[in-house]
């Protein structure tokens, strides 16, 4: 073979490898973040290893005050779960975020999606407690669940990539299961979900019959 031949081989060769394996162009996302329950920015090239555009639109009620937050990126998919999560510390701590991934390019230019969350309580408790640089806290108190929040969820993760936080208190069903590396923009704070556990609702203690 002509060396010509062979580096034109091998290039086809590549080419074909890269497709087949889903390394070709890279996925590009609109990326912004905003206060508010509309983002808009720049489409962005995402890395090789982010297949995944993500929108996330969380409310967040800290210490008394209420902040809605908007998040679109480029995300992995294992680190993303389309659907809504939330979790209840008390009645002056909670967030809810709705999310969607998505897989082509630009595919999360579409306005977020609403959270709406339920206040109705559904006769549930569970142990709460929230702490900063730590990864469990002592429940020190009970809460009271609302809506959907079926389950007493024990959460652990890391606000702004570098600060440990864990909490305690009622959550959805799929609060349980959500992947490792989730993210919750809430704020100017961007939390990370790295561990999650789960009591199902039979064993909340309360009113539930
Ligand atoms: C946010 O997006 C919705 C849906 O597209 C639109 O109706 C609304 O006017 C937008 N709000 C702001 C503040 O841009
Ligand atoms: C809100 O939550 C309550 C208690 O779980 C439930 O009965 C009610 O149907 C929910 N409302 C909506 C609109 O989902």
């Amino acid at each position: 073979m002509k060396p010509s031949m062979k580096s034109a081989t091998f290039l086809l060769a590549s080419a074909l490898l890269c497709t087949l394996l889903g390394l070709g162009y890279p996925l590009s996302c609109e990326v912004c973040t905003s206060d508010g329950p509309n983002c808009s920015g720049k489409l962005q090239t995402c890395t090789h290893d982010e297949d995944t555009c993500i929108t996330i639109l969380t409310e967040a009620k800290k210490e008394g005050s209420l902040a809605v937050t908007s998040y679109k990126g480029c995300a992995k998919s294992s680190e993303c779960d389309s659907g809504s999560f939330a979790i209840t510390v008390n009645t002056e701590n909670y967030m809810g975020s709705t999310r969607r991934c998505c897989k082509n390019d630009g595919c999360n230019q579409d306005p977020l999606p609403a959270f709406m969350r339920n206040h109705t309580e559904n006769g549930l408790r569970c142990p709460s407690c929230i702490a900063a640089f730590t990864e469990t806290c002592t429940s020190t108190q009970e809460t009271v669940c609302v809506g959907d929040e079926t389950h007493c969820v024990a959460v652990s993760g890391l606000a702004q990539s570098h600060v440990k936080f864990a909490a305690q208190g009622c959550g959805m069903e799929n609060a349980c299961h959500s992947k490792p590396g989730t993210l919750v923009p809430s704020g100017s704070h961007l939390l990370t979900i790295k561990k999650t556990s789960c009591h199902p609702s039979s064993q909340a203690s309360g009113k539930a019959e």
